[in-house]
């Protein structure tokens, strides 16, 4: 069956820390080090299913 994936997944707490979905914030992380000053994409306030 091929939800039991899942079901084991969420029962042995795999999704306290990957939830299937969230929605976005502000997303102002800035490393210009890693960038060299360049910015980076924005996806604030989505709701995103990673
Ligand atoms: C405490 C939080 C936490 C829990 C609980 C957790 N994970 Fe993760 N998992 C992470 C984080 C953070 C990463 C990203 C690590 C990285 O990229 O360095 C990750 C990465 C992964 C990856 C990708 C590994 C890769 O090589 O790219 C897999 C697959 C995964 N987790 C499966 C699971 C499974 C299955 C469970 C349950 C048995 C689980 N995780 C439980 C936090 C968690």
């Amino acid at each position: 069956m091929p939800t039991r994936g899942k079901e084991v997944f969420n029962k042995i707490g795999c999704a306290t820390c990957h939830r299937p979905s969230w929605e976005t914030k502000e997303d102002n992380y800035w490393a210009p080090k890693i960038t060299k000053g360049r910015q980076l994409p924005r996806y604030r306030n989505q709701k995103i299913y990673p």
